[in-house]
């Protein structure tokens, strides 16, 4: 039987996880069927129950399941546990592994395709939400000189540093406390506020010293976030289409055993910045 592979979401017509999985498993020749499923909100268990019953290996979680995945894993690693969420599962008999990929594949995206490596840099993370509690266990295992989370409820902020401590240099601010934003190299906007084209409360100064302003949102054009960054004179802008790439990488490699080149994929998702 062919190996199955999903993305469950709700909607999901617009998902490019089955274009990414199958062009991965064109190159690297697995034998595989990555299909998209929408489940109907409060359905996720059913629905998954049933895609297990066909032979499913696995799956990629998207909006609004990352949730209802995380409750119906019977197995989950660190990443997902910390992130408080998951966006992969594997299925080994009985067993549902949960992980998550999304910090990872941001990390690897600033990293390896912006080619700014983060050991001693000062990163400033914007929001407080699901997307940045996602991103901070690997931006904080990748060394930063600093780490700081702004956002526009502080209380979530203080929360979120508290709850990573322990795995690295992580202090909490708001909009209207941060004093020196111009310190920062790399600022991250894990915000929804794009979401919406909602401008964030940030002038030009959180960009004086960046060499890269990430958006994590993809395919938005020049939002707001990113029309200041490039006015501010930052060197790099990007959205988030290489995250989406990398983590669909890596959820690639954990479930086949080898790891896809993402170039190709991200350079024919990537919509010009306009
Ligand atoms: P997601 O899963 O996309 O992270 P979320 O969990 O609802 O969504 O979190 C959204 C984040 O974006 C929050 O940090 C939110 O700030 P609050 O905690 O103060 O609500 C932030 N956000 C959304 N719209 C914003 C805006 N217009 N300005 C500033 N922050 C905004």
């Amino acid at each position: 039987m062919t190996d199955r592979y999903a993305v469950i979401g709700n909607p999901i017509g617009h998902s490019k996880s089955p274009l990414i999985h199958r062009a991965f498993a064109q190159q690297t020749g697995q034998e595989l069927e990555y299909t998209a499923i929408e489940a109907p909100e409060g359905g996720f268990a059913a629905v998954v129950d049933a895609f297990r019953h066909k032979g499913a290996r696995g799956l990629n979680i998207t909006a609004p399941f990352k949730l209802d995945a995380f409750c119906y894993a019977t197995k989950l690693l660190d990443r997902a546990r910390l992130a408080g969420a998951t966006n992969a599962m594997s299925f080994v008999g009985d067993v549902v592994e949960a992980d998550n990929f999304d910090g990872v594949g941001l990390l690897r995206d600033i990293e390896y395709n912006q080619g700014i490596p983060l050991p001693g840099k000062r990163v400033l993370l914007l929001g407080s939400g699901g997307a940045a509690r996602g991103a901070l266990l690997p931006l904080l295992e990748a060394r930063p000189a600093e780490l700081v989370i702004i956002n526009r409820t502080f209380e979530k902020a203080r929360s979120l540093a508290e709850a990573f401590g322990s795995y690295g240099s992580v202090i909490a601010s708001g909009y209207d406390r941060l004093k020196d934003a111009e310190r920062y190299d790399v600022v991250i906007n894990a915000t929804s506020a794009s979401l919406r084209g909602e401008a964030l409360p940030v002038s030009a100064n959180f960009f004086s010293n960046a060499s890269l302003a990430y958006e994590l949102a993809y395919g938005k054009g020049l939002t707001p976030f990113l029309r200041l960054a490039r006015e501010s004179g930052v060197a790099r802008v990007c959205d988030g289409v290489g995250m989406l790439v990398e983590q669909a990488a890596e959820a690639f490699a954990w479930w086949r055993g080898v790891r896809p080149a993402t170039a190709a994929v991200i350079a024919k998702l990537t919509v010009p910045l306009t």
